[in-house]
């Protein structure tokens, strides 16, 4: 049955929730308090690079409405969804203050129908009773003498950037939470046509083949903020352990790529997630690893393994720069290209991105930097002006007079360049695939010194 629902934040996981819903019928308002971004909503225009988002916004327009209004959105919503960001402060524990302002904005239009305040950010394991205590308190202050009317739940969101319309509608499962049952009932009729399947998929994403229902966990508040927590954080060190393996990998001459597949074929341990490189970038792995160590020393526990996870990242961007100094003895003076900045392919998200880090690293040893990506150029030059005058519109100008070149992101538009006519127009050809992407017999044919980060790079 459709119900009532408000979004706030219409970030990537708002929006994307927003629209799906809308999709699968509900009646949806989003909620953000800038009007920039309500506006190019308005206009039919989707503020972030997310693939087929704006088809799937256009086919889910009747039910869909975007303000910057709380009291529209909030006042008679079945479900409330907090989808504000939750940024890292600078002691590693998550900002909550756009939470706080959300709750509180909540709070204070919140109506007399029972209603579900569903936190689906990343927050803290235990800020879900901290919201419901701020949506209490203002609540109480604005509307004097009326009980308030709402449960809270928690809805861990699991959908990836470039993937994230496939990931809800086709999610692996859904995690709901809360400590009363009625909440838990409401959220799960939310996502009744995810779980049973029901709605017609959209043209340009099929259902995938013997896709069946997706499974629902329902559980308690504490233990649905755990889940969201536990799970990026063992993907992030599943990409540092194969890290880890591709380091030794290298020093007894095997292919990683074979290690992986060696390994992750065993259904316990599973192929995705095993891809060795330059590591995890991206708004998420960092912050939650960081944020779960956090919350686990306020209970006097350290989180070895995890933490192990992030210094293995890190280094795997230094080991960048020493691959580099191995092939070019000084990289002072040196121009170095790399193709790819966005922290993964069909996003524009700089969050976080290994490819800024190693250009900053470079930058800091003296070298000359030029960059390219096919879509994240635009937002590169807002959110780092300084690195502006590095970038260049083609790939062909990032490689035409560079000693090396950093393949950073596996876009697929550089797996089919001409790179037979690139080789040529570098002062030296090398290049460094930090994804372990591109095919070594076919660079090396082309006339590369093809190096990756962490695999068996033939001796000079
Ligand atoms: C992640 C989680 O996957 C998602 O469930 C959660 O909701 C948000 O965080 P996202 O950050 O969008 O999603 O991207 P993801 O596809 O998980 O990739 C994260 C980073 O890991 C990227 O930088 C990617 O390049 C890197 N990665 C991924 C690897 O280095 N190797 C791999 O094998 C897989």
């Amino acid at each position: 049955m459709a119900q009532k629902i408000c979004i706030v934040g219409t970030g990537y996981v708002g929006l994307t929730t927003g629209i799906c819903l809308a999709f699968l019928g509900h009646e949806v308002t989003c909620v953000d308090v800038d009007q920039a971004k309500i506006s190019a909503l308005h206009a039919g225009d989707v503020p972030i690079y997310e693939p087929h988002l704006r088809e799937l916004m256009a086919l889910a327009a009747e039910n869909l409405s975007f303000t910057t209004s709380y009291a529209d959105g909030v006042a008679d919503a079945d479900v409330v969804f907090i989808a504000v960001n939750t940024p890292t402060a600078a002691d590693g524990s998550p900002d909550l203050r756009y939470l706080r302002a959300a709750a509180q904005s909540i709070g204070e239009t919140l109506g007399d129908r029972f209603t579900v305040v569903v936190n689906k950010s990343t927050v803290p394991i235990g800020s879900g009773n901290w919201v419901g205590a701020i949506v209490r308190d203002f609540f109480e202050a604005t509307h004097p003498g009326t009980p308030g009317n709402f449960q809270l739940a928690s809805n861990p969101e699991f959908l990836r950037e470039g993937t994230a319309i496939g990931d809800t509608l086709y999610a692996d499962r859904v995690v709901v939470g809360s400590d009363d049952p009625r909440a838990l009932e409401v959220l799960s009729n939310v996502y009744r046509p995810i779980l049973d399947q029901t709605f017609t998929p959209p043209a340009f994403l099929p259902r995938p083949e013997n896709f069946g229902v997706v499974p629902l966990v329902s559980t308690d508040l504490a233990s649905a903020e755990l889940i969201k927590y536990a799970a990026n954080s063992f993907l992030a060190l599943k990409i540092s352990y194969i890290n880890e393996i591709a380091q030794l990998a290298e020093r007894v001459g095997a292919d990683i790529a074979q290690v992986a597949l060696g390994t992750g074929l065993d259904t316990r341990i599973g192929r995705r997630f095993l891809g060795a490189g330059i590591g995890w970038g991206g708004s998420c792995f960092g912050k939650d690893t960081a944020a779960l160590i956090t919350t686990a020393r306020e209970y006097k526990l350290d989180m070895p393994i995890v933490a192990a996870a992030r210094e293995t990242n890190q280094r795997q961007r230094e080991l960048v720069v020493e691959k580099l100094l191995e092939e070019l003895r000084i990289i002072k003076g040196c121009t170095i290209g790399i193709l790819g900045l966005a922290f993964k392919p069909d996003t524009d998200d700089l969050r976080d991105a290994p490819a800024i880090d190693i250009a900053q690293r470079l930058i800091s040893r003296g070298a000359r930097v030029r960059l390219h990506d096919p879509v994240a150029m635009g937002r590169l030059a807002r959110e780092f002006p300084e690195l502006a005058d590095c970038l260049r519109d083609e790939p062909a100008e990032v490689v035409t007079g560079a000693d090396a070149v950093v393949l950073a992101t596996e876009w697929a538009q550089y797996r089919q360049l001409d790179w037979k006519a690139l080789a040529p127009l570098m002062r030296s050809p090398i290049l460094l695939d930090g994804r372990h992407t591109l095919d070594r017999q076919r660079l090396t044919a082309a006339g590369f010194r093809y190096i990756a980060v962490a695999a068996w790079n033939p001796p000079r």
